[in-house]
């Protein structure tokens, strides 16, 4: 980045009698982020000048030099061949400066019926539309991470756990879903949001439209746009799309956050049920034995700036008058970063997620610990028409009976639980057990096998697998 190349003129300075001072153009510079924008800012320029064509703003020969060129210009950016300048401020001008270096007047008849107010507003939503569609790409595969070990799963029982404390038992695959749940309903918010990104700010101009023929639907049927804002003075005062998509990355950073959090403790000497793939695990340079989840607590600490981001976005916004203002120039860093730290967390989230392995016999060995089978038993009751809180009671003392005697609700004889309750049958055992327990499950969206099993197959069917 150059401080200036020879000061050239701006392209605004017709009124002005004075230079700008460097520390103005240096503090007020956006090209050194918004040049990430670069494809979406030449993609848009081509989209409008095609339409303005069209109305006949253009000649059709000067189109297809200002295409061209502009193409020309990409590929220079593409292949670090072009020079940026804070005193060219913006990604706008600098595309711009160069096609009409190129071009001379006829690159001066680009910014026709345009305002870099709706420019990049048109821009950001490009992006973000892009951005959308490559979260869900990646959430998608997370997803079929996930699905794509249920089968392998199938048998494993593992406790839930609520309040952090031994709660019930599930199968592993029932838990696998759960986070694949949550994944789609991030996918969906993206979609939904994708709609209302999806809208065409451009032919707004600066603030109150244009006298000039253009004709919107046109540039919206170029760029993709599936509606076209429709007040000129809301077209380019409002970034609700961008934190909307803020939002809606911070929900998935906070999904991913609760899931590190999940496996990082479960990987713990003290849980000892899953084993992470080492090659997303470091070493300790003092202890030689460790082995650290440090890309799980990245996933789960970057979720810090992403929810930071959105808070920048929603403080950015408020109170904001109308139309546009320069504060609005703000909205990318938040956005660019939280697309960085959520788009990395969930590439790296997909391989981490398919290669940890259960550690089957340690899972097993302490399954019957925790009495996991106590809400089995208690149902048991109830169906025997025993009134819920009557059961919840019985099964209570049993269960301080087996706290003080060492012994799993299982290893009673049938006579303790007749004592307790005379609706209790041999058949009690059945019911008794972590296996037994998930094996006795009915109800639709529960742990039970034949439930997971079909959950496991829609879930297939959805991700294609
Ligand atoms: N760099 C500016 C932004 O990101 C572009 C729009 C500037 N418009 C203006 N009238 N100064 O918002």
């Amino acid at each position: 980045m150059t401080e200036d190349r020879g000061k050239p003129a701006k392209a605004w300075s017709g009124v002005f009698t004075e230079a700008t001072d460097s520390r103005m153009e240096r503090f007020s510079e956006s090209v050194s982020f918004d040049k990430r924008m670069y494809e979406q800012d030449i993609r848009g320029s081509i989209g409008h000048a095609r339409m303005l064509a069209d109305v006949g703003l253009l000649q059709r020969e000067e189109f297809e030099s200002i295409e061209r060129e502009l193409n020309a210009i990409k590929d220079r950016i593409e292949q670090g061949d072009f020079e940026f300048s804070f005193a060219l401020e913006d990604i706008h001008m600098h595309v711009e400066k160069a096609l009409i270096d190129k071009l001379g007047d006829v690159g001066r008849k680009l910014h026709t019926a345009r305002s870099r107010n709706d420019q990049v507003s048109t821009d950001f939503r490009l992006w973000i539309r892009d951005a959308i569609d490559n979260l869900d790409v990646l959430l998608a595969e997370l997803q079929k991470a996930f699905v794509g070990r249920c089968d392998g799963d199938f048998d494993v029982v593992i406790p839930a756990y609520t309040h952090t404390q031994r709660a019930q038992p599930v199968l592993a695959p029932h838990v696998w879903l759960a986070y694949v749940e949550k994944l789609q309903r991030d996918r969906e918010r993206l979609a939904d949001c994708r709609k209302r990104v999806n809208a065409l700010s451009l032919g707004s101009a600066a603030c109150a439209g244009t006298s000039l023929p253009i004709d919107r639907t046109k540039t919206a049927e170029y760029l993709g746009f599936e509606s076209i804002v429709a007040n000129s003075v809301d077209a380019s005062s409002d970034r609700d799309f961008a934190t909307e998509f803020a939002y809606d990355m911070t929900q998935i950073a906070i999904h991913l956050s609760g899931w590190a959090e999940d496996w990082i403790w479960q990987s713990t000497v003290e849980f000892g049920f899953l084993k992470l793939p080492q090659s997303f695990c470091t070493g300790s340079s003092i202890m030689p034995q460790k082995v650290n989840p440090d890309v799980l607590e990245l996933i789960r600490g970057k979720t810090a700036r992403v929810a930071g981001n959105l808070q920048s976005l929603l403080m950015l916004t408020k109170g904001i008058p109308l139309a546009y203002n320069r504060d609005l120039q703000e909205d990318k860093e938040p956005v660019f970063d939280s697309y960085d730290a959520v788009s990395a967390s969930l590439a790296l989230a997909a391989p981490i997620a398919a290669q940890t392995v259960l550690n089957r016999e340690t899972i097993a060995e302490r399954l019957d610990k925790g009495y996991l089978d106590a809400t089995s038993l208690m149902e048991y009751l109830i169906r025997k028409g025993v009134p819920q809180r009557s059961a919840h009671g019985i099964v209570g003392r049993l269960v301080r009976r087996g706290i003080e005697s060492g012994k799993a609700l299982s290893e009673f004889p049938l006579e303790t639980f007749r004592e307790a309750s005379e609706f209790v049958d041999e058949n009690v055992y059945d019911y008794l057990g972590a296996v037994n327990a998930v094996k006795a499950m009915k109800s639709y969206g529960s742990t039970a096998p034949d439930q997971v099993r079909f959950q496991i197959d829609a879930w297939k069917k959805r991700l294609g697998l």
